[in-house]
């Protein structure tokens, strides 16, 4: 998202205030202070030449990427390029269909009622599509690509472009007034996820309403905790004294689908939500204060006690979390699966490993926090999806440390090792995981510049990082996996993992990509010189490998301010001649960003989400002020005057059909 949380942060294009302020204050170095140790003994790190010596040390394995980025031709994508700008509505390339698929308050079931946003009620939009789609994953039933069913995730609330006569303006700037507990309702409505039933008919996707799995899941969902945490003391409240039962969950942004065919959901910025004050002394104090609780970005502990630290003090201990949901049972419990670590998660992309464990990748998005991966004690069943039902359960979390020469090392947080003991505050495995985050500090993990996506690629056996950017890194803190200071643009970093093993607990590693205008010398962007000026961008956030085992990358920030461009979708060259070459697919709206990517199995179809199209007006000559209700920047999709701005996936195919970019 481009801000956690849209409520109480205006103005709401702040780039650089993105995802959180950094909530990091360990003192494990990072590289660059080790590099700087090491030249300073020598006497050759001064002022401003220490950025260059420590460039000159980035190992081999980066430099190697250099040139590759200087290589070019042979292009893996074959489709006219988009132009890149800002304007009220999206661009595909040419010869595609870019349809929309579903919005904001569209049916959902059979019996949803019609989508009015001047009488919304959160009883309506329980049974219609939510807010702010970001992940978007597909499930085929009976094994087609052209019948599924697309889980989405509705990341946050946008109340400033949703409810009418909430706004005034005020020296030029938004000033929201508080929500009704009627609206918190829809909030909380509007949040969580989707599932529906879709089916291509005559070359476009439709909604079947009455599909037999269609649900929504919202922040007042019943879950369970399962794993390791599942009732220990620090996550029980008066409402659960068992320490087992949540409900809801909040904040998910990217996610995934297991190969048994289950829906991962991923708690991100769930700190937001909380308000009040911790009872003095607390025993939460620091643990909260790692993961930036409270935030006060939402009026809901206004109404409802567990969102105020007052009076459940536990309470943010039950987000943050991975959720797998059962599609097949529509009234399955999802299930918070805590053996996977507790940290703002941006998704959860998983493979199978050669010898049958499954390795989830994941990225805690804020600055200067880690990347980790989950692998699996059982193994997958490809014949029995029942016995897979809870591989997540038992296994072992891992955390990065990205090492200067290009290897890297994945830690192991497990209880009783290393400093992961009681003497440090772990009392058990519950405790690592419900501080994953400090267990990281204590183990020396690299801190990076906002890992988003992680995504494993089955075809060339290898591992991408989205790194959106990190305005915060200063020079001194420059290390070899995040080699920029101020870095406003992010990179992507390419992992090889040893022995080409998705389980292994090393490997290499190299910056694939460093983001920004490569015209711009001082941005020091590593695009192919076959990269137009259409094609280059900046933060990378979500991204999809095709079935062909292409790379698609989406952005979160480009703006006319920040690239004179909108956020998009573009196809990205990692191997051969062509590494390193960038070019634009899709464009979204003004305001908006780019979330979801994913491609049917066939590669017939890329599903893309628009998330909070129409926040943010300011920048862009076409409208030059707040975005709001009443004075929106754009009114897509519908472009109705008595219908606001609406979040959407789209579904983009080839006209005639075919597989996207052959
Ligand atoms: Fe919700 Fe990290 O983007
Ligand atoms: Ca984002
Ligand atoms: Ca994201």
């Amino acid at each position: 998202m481009t801000k956690p949380y849209s409520q109480k942060n205006f103005p709401t294009t702040q780039l650089e205030d993105a995802d959180g302020e950094g909530h990091n204050s360990s003192l494990n170095p990072t590289m660059g202070e080790i590099i700087g140790k090491r030249f300073s003994r020598r006497g050759f790190l001064q002022g401003s030449l220490a950025v260059s010596a420590i460039a000159a040390t980035v190992g081999p394995a980066a430099l190697m990427s250099a040139d590759k980025a200087r290589a070019a031709g042979g292009s893996a994508f074959s489709f006219t390029e988009v132009e890149a700008g800002v304007d009220a509505t999206h661009h595909v390339a040419e010869g595609y269909d870019a349809d929309i698929l579903l919005r904001w308050g569209d049916a959902i079931f059979a019996d949803s009622p019609q989508f009015d946003p001047t009488k919304q009620t959160a009883a309506a939009q329980e049974r219609q599509f939510g807010y702010n789609n970001d992940y978007v994953g597909f499930i085929p039933l009976g094994g087609s690509s052209e019948h599924g069913l697309l889980v989405v995730n509705h990341e946050y609330t946008n109340p400033h472009l949703m409810f009418p006569g909430l706004v005034e303006i005020v020296d030029g700037k938004i000033q929201q007034g508080k929500l009704s507990k009627d609206q918190v309702d829809v909030e909380m409505a509007a949040h969580g996820g989707t599932i529906v039933e879709i089916r291509k008919v005559d070359g476009k996707w439709q909604v079947v309403p009455d599909g037999k799995h269609n649900r929504r899941i919202t922040a007042n969902t019943e879950m369970v905790l399962t794993g390791p945490v599942a009732g220990h003391d620090r996550v029980k409240t008066a409402a659960d004294v068992s320490g087992t039962k949540v409900i809801g969950t909040l904040n998910n942004c990217a996610g995934g689908v297991t190969p048994w065919g289950t829906y991962i959901m991923a708690e991100e910025n769930f700190h937001g939500y909380f308000s009040g004050e911790l009872p003095a002394g607390h025993a939460e104090a620091a643990n909260y204060k790692r993961y930036g609780v409270p935030d006060n970005g939402y009026d809901w502990a206004d109404y409802y006690d567990r969102f105020d630290l007052s009076k459940e003090p536990n309470e943010p201990n039950r987000f943050g979390w991975i959720i797998e949901v059962d599609v097949m049972d529509p009234t399955s419990t999802p299930k918070k699966r805590t053996a996977l670590g507790r940290n703002k998660h941006e998704g959860a992309e998983s493979i199978v490993a050669a010898n049958g464990k499954v390795v989830f990748y994941l990225g805690d998005d804020e600055r200067f926090d880690y990347v980790y991966k989950f692998v699996t004690d059982g193994t997958f069943n490809p014949d029995d999806r029942a016995a897979n039902m809870d591989l997540l359960d038992a296994g072992t979390l891992y955390v990065a440390r990205f090492d200067e020469e290009g290897t890297m090392q994945w830690l192991p947080l497990v209880h009783g090792e290393g400093p992961l003991t009681a003497e440090n505050g772990f009392a058990s495995q519950a405790d690592v995981l419900i501080e994953t985050r400090r267990a990281g500090d204590l183990l020396g993990a690299t801190k990076m510049d906002r890992p988003e996506d992680v995504q494993p690629n089955g075809v060339n056996g290898k591992v991408y990082v989205m790194l959106t950017n990190n305005s915060k890194r200063k020079a001194d803190q420059v290390d070899a996996a995040n080699p920029r200071a101020a870095n406003a643009f992010g990179h992507i970093i390419e992992i090889a993992e040893d022995g080409g093993d998705f389980s292994a607990t090393s490997g290499k590693w190299e910056v694939l990509l460093k983001c920004g205008d490569p015209s711009i010398a001082e941005v020091g962007a590593t695009f192919s010189t076959e990269t137009t000026k259409n094609g280059w961008f900046g933060m990378p956030d979500n991204c999809a490998i095709d079935a062909a085992g292409r790379l698609w990358v989406s952005t979160d920030g480009n703006s006319n301010k920040a690239t004179g461009r909108t956020d998009g979708l573009w196809a990205v060259d990692t191997e051969g001649d062509a590494g390193a070459t960038s070019k634009l697919f899709f464009r979204v709206p003004v305001g908006a960003e780019m979330c979801g990517p994913l491609f049917t199995p066939d590669d017939e179809t890329a599903f893309v989400a628009v998330q909070h199209p129409g926040d943010g007006g300011e920048d862009w000559d076409g409208h030059g002020r707040p975005s709001y209700y009443e004075d929106l920047s754009t009114r897509w999709p519908d472009f109705k005057d008595d219908m606001p701005v609406r979040p959407a996936v789209v579904a983009i195919t080839k006209i005639g059909g075919g597989k996207i970019a052959v």
